[in-house]
């Protein structure tokens, strides 16, 4: 049995997580692994606090306790933040101790720069926490399907935002109830913004997509947008037409050619992600050898991401040379690698008009000049006292530059009272 020494940087919800796993679980851990560990030291920024662990004089408030005791060989960072996280981890590393992070931001934000110092001092650097909490998409994808060339990614990835969307479809409830709702259970973040603008998704898209399509997507060549506009009306009058929204983030690799997005986008209900409720996350993949393959599992909490933490420790323990991404890690995109911006997909667009005769046939002609073909018209509210009418178009297939053309030439046209929401459609291919 090998005793192994850790140190923590953070000791909030998901540090205190990890302490109680590696606690309660402590005689399992050594059966299976042979492995005992004890966290020697926690940096925090208050020692005076009171934590559902109280541990004494094990907390600091001084990075150097941890960087620079030679018994720690394993710090698991969970600080959150860019800084000082960046700053403390890469002067861990530069120490030789292997760092186990599940910081999404520092690592999308820096990870060329932290994985060169940890090659440097031959230090291991491992995220599965990182992404998806419990669930081990990361060591999935460097472990389980490297043999594949992976095409698409498409993940729900963000808890928070699942449960809003869940809550919305489930209860036709407006956005701005369940978020109030979500923040008094402690679901949502007092300022949301993160989630629910689509930078978490991002942050998770950048290293997911980098793994899949072994070229580094930094977070500035991902287009994002978030779930504040969408309504329950938009909701309700997709659910009418058989699809389920949901905030997706979609990477897509064909040749040298890869999309990466994260937006709000209507599923058909047979899809598999469309049954992912709540705060569930799950990633639906697709590789050339393995087909379409699916991760469900919690995406949050402190003990799923413990479970996640406490693998990656495990695993860094049994690396006699620790391993590192074989893409050239760097800030940019590879010159290689380009981004699609003007990606296809089917549109949902609902507009507020004029109700009078001739509208309709405007609009339709003002897709016809983008060449833009309408599936499907429905009309839905008409209101007699303000002479307006709710028109939803869903459109084919078509291209993301030309739909955009259309809602300019919408936005000019005097009939048009409002542009309420255009949400992309996602047919999802998948394996027959
Ligand atoms: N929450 C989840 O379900 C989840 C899931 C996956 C990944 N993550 C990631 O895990 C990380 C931590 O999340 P959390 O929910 O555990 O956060 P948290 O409860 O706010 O804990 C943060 C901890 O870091 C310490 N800290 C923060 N800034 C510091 C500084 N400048 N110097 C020293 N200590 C500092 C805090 O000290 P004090 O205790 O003294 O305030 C606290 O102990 C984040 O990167 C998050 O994205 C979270």
């Amino acid at each position: 049995m090998r005793v192994v020494k850790v140190g923590f940087l953070g000791f909030g919800n998901i540090g205190s997580g990890v302490y109680q796993v590696l606690r309660d679980n402590a005689d399992l851990i050594e059966h299976r692994d042979g492995l005992r560990f004890e966290v020697k030291r926690m940096l925090v920024r208050d020692v005076n606090k009171n934590r559902k662990f109280m541990v004494g004089t094990k907390l600091t408030t001084d990075v150097a306790d941890i960087a620079g005791d030679p018994e720690i060989e394993f710090v698991c960072e969970f600080m959150g933040g860019i800084h000082p996280a960046r700053e403390y981890i890469l002067e861990v590393l530069k120490a030789g101790k292997t760092v186990i992070t599940a910081n999404k931001q520092v690592l999308a934000n820096c990870w060329p720069e932290l994985q060169a110092a940890a090659q440097e001092s031959g230090a291991g650097l491992y995220f599965e926490a990182s992404v998806a909490g419990g669930i081990p998409i990361i060591r999935t994808m460097w472990d389980s399907i490297q043999a594949n060339h992976i095409d698409s990614i498409m993940g729900i990835i963000n808890g928070t935002t699942n449960y809003i969307l869940t809550r919305m479809t489930e209860e036709g409830l407006s956005y701005e109830e369940v978020l109030e709702s979500a923040q008094k259970l402690g679901l949502a973040e007092p300022d949301p913004t993160s989630d629910v603008e689509g930078y978490d998704a991002m942050y998770k898209l950048s290293i997911l997509g980098s793994m899949g399509f072994h070229t580094r997507l930094p977070i500035d060549v991902i287009y994002h947008e978030g779930i504040t506009k969408v309504t329950k009306e938009d909701i309700a009058y997709g659910k009418e037409m058989g699809y389920t929204l949901k905030l997706l983030a979609i990477g897509k690799k064909r040749g040298n050619e890869v999309e990466a997005r994260v937006h709000p986008a209507f599923i058909p209900n047979t899809h598999p992600l469309a049954s992912i409720r709540g705060a569930f996350n799950a990633v639906f993949m697709h590789g050339d050898a393995v087909g379409d393959l699916m991760l469900y599992g919690r995406g949050a909490g402190d003990l799923p991401t413990a479970s996640a933490i406490i693998s990656d420790l495990v695993y860094a323990c049994h690396q006699d040379k620790h391993r590192y991404m074989t893409f050239k890690n760097q800030p940019f995109l590879d010159p290689g690698t380009t981004i699609l911006e003007d990606w296809e997909s089917e549109y949902y667009l609902h507009v507020k008009v004029v109700d009078k005769p001739g509208v309709l046939a405007k609009m339709t002609q003002i897709f016809a000049d983008h060449e833009v073909s309408v599936a499907s018209v429905f009309q839905k509210n008409t209101s007699a006292k303000e002479g307006s009418a709710s028109v939803v178009f869903v459109t084919h297939k078509t291209r993301e530059l030309a739909m955009k053309s259309v809602l300019k030439d919408l936005e000019a046209e005097a009939d048009v009272l409002e542009i309420k929401n255009c949400i992309r459609v996602e047919e999802g291919e998948q394996d027959a």
